[in-house]
Order: structure tokens, then sequence, then C-alpha cells
């Protein structure tokens, strides 16, 4: 998976294809072609929420599960979508240690509302990179920022740092691809646009006042052209597509916790031929949830 002729021979395969009309409402759904064609695969994976319900057996799956992915298709990294841990700020080495260090596979940690720090913590000391952050590979790029800012002791919805946004995205503009995954989706529930009602939970459900950050983190990723798709956790309900502005808003259900739609993890395909698709997998039933056409 890892060969730089694959990445070399995407990177000349996409800027061959030119920009794709999309519909307004769906993106295509497609059969996935042969392994082979796969150019680099990744995962997104939301709230594992380590330390409530049957965690260590939800971690435990996920390493498997992860791994089992690399076997099969490949899988050449994971993104931990946010809630990693549940309320609690002494469980991240022990989680480190007993799981995520087994992933056969680079991995990355985004934070989100349950990821609890003491004022002696941070993001960067635990990881190795903070909260708000980039992953080059290449010629894509994967922008990742935290959604429960200012606090770190409380349930707390936030927008991501709208002008670290705006910046990060202006300085990525000579990448062919790049990928946001952040926590809380950053658009107010009940809100139209395109005709896609966003769902529960978005920033503003705690606080309306904060829809309006909200909004300029959405209208950064909307007008960069190469933000191919964002990717969501938090809204364990959610395993779909939301459309803004014709560009992808991807959930991925979760990972562990005790409610919510089936537990499963959502997984990226670019192909050599500089076509992508995503698809929500459920690993406990084998069947695959969704499934669409990321245009690039
Ligand atoms: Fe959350």
């Amino acid at each position: 998976m890892h060969t730089m002729n694959r990445r070399t021979f995407l990177k000349g395969a996409a800027a061959g294809v030119g920009a794709l009309m999309l519909p307004q409402t769906a993106l295509a759904v497609r059969n996935l072609p042969t392994a082979g064609d796969i150019a680099f695969r990744f995962a997104v994976a939301g709230d594992l929420h380590y330390a409530i319900g049957d965690y260590t057996e939800h971690a435990e799956n996920m390493v498997r599960w992860f791994n089992e992915e690399r076997e099969d298709r490949g899988l050449d990294l994971v993104f931990l979508n946010g809630d990693i841990v549940h309320d609690v700020t002494d469980r991240y080495d022990e989680l480190i240690e007993n799981y995520l260090t087994r992933l056969e596979m680079p991995y990355y940690a985004t934070k989100g509302n349950h990821d609890f720090l003491e004022d002696d913590q941070s993001w960067e000391g635990i990881w190795g990179y903070p909260a708000d952050h980039v992953v080059e590979e290449g010629d894509m790029a994967f922008v990742f920022a935290d959604t429960s800012r200012h606090d770190d002791r409380s349930n707390h919805y936030s927008a991501a740092d709208s002008v670290w946004m705006e910046e990060t995205l202006a300085g990525l503009a000579g990448k062919e691809h790049v990928f946001v995954v952040l926590h809380i989706a950053q658009r107010m529930e009940g809100v139209k646009v395109d005709n896609h009602i966003w769902p529960r939970y978005g920033v503003g459900h705690q606080d309306p006042a904060r829809a309006e950050e909200g909004e300029r983190v959405m209208q950064s990723l909307e007008n960069a052209p190469n933000v191919k798709a964002v990717f969501h956790g938090h809204n364990h309900y959610e395993a779909g597509l939301y459309l803004s502005k014709g560009k992808p808003f991807f959930f991925c259900s979760r990972i562990g916790h005790t409610f919510g739609n089936a537990i499963g993890y959502r997984i990226v395909e670019i192909y050599g031929d500089g076509t992508a698709a995503t698809y929500q997998y459920d690993p406990n039933s084998g069947r695959m949830v969704t499934n669409h056409e990321i245009p690039l």
C-alpha cells in the first residue's frame, strides 16, 4: 500500500480528471473496484468512549478490525475521530499501551467533547501533536481540529478555530486533495442547505451563539476547492452523507459506547484512476451500510 509508484500514479491520474459536476443533493453509489486498483485507503472511526460500557471489548475489536482491514484491502491510515475516552483524564496511557500500539498502521487522534484533559495535560503531550494539526501524505493532506475548545473538563461543543482553519487551508492550496476530520459537525441542527436539514448535536446545540463561528468554519471548508470531503463523528445516530454547496460531509456512527446506530467505521478508498469512494461498514454483520463516490 505504501509504494511511491502508486502515489505518483495517483497524482498524475487525478490531474487529468478535472472538475466533476455534482448533483446538489446526492452522490453516486458505486461498485468497489478490486483491491489492486487502490492507491490509498484510510479509515475514520469516531466515539470509542474508552471508560464506559464494554469499552475494553470495543477497543479490542477496533484493533482487530483495522489490522484485518490492512491484511484484506489494505489500510494506510486510521483517524480516531474524537470521544476516544469518556470523561476521564487518566486512561489515555492505558488505551495507547494496551490497544493502540497494536495497530499495524499509523493512526491519529482528533479531540472530542468527552476527551477531558487536566490543566497539566495537553493533547500534544498525550499524542505527540496538537489538537489542531495537519498530516501530509504526498499530494494529500489531512486536517483535523479541536471542536471542544476552551473547557477541557466539561462536555463542551464548539466550532473549530475558524481563523486557524482558514489560514491552514490557504497554506494547503497547493495540495491535490485535502480531507478534513472534525469530531463535531460545524452546522447547527435544523439548518437547511442544499435540501439537507442538518442533524442534531452540531455546533450551537448547547449554545446557539457558537453557531456563528461554526458557519465561518463551514465557509472555509466550502470555499477550498481541494477540500474533497469532511468527516464527522459525535452523532452516534448518523452514518450517512450531508452535502453543503456540493461538498460532502460524512458521518461514521460509532466504534464504541452503549447507544446509537450499529457500531462501525467509515472506509475511504482512493483509486489509481483518480476516483474515490467511501462507505460505512458494520463489521459485526459484515454489511456495507452506505457507499458513495467522492468526486475528486
Ligand atoms: Fe462527541
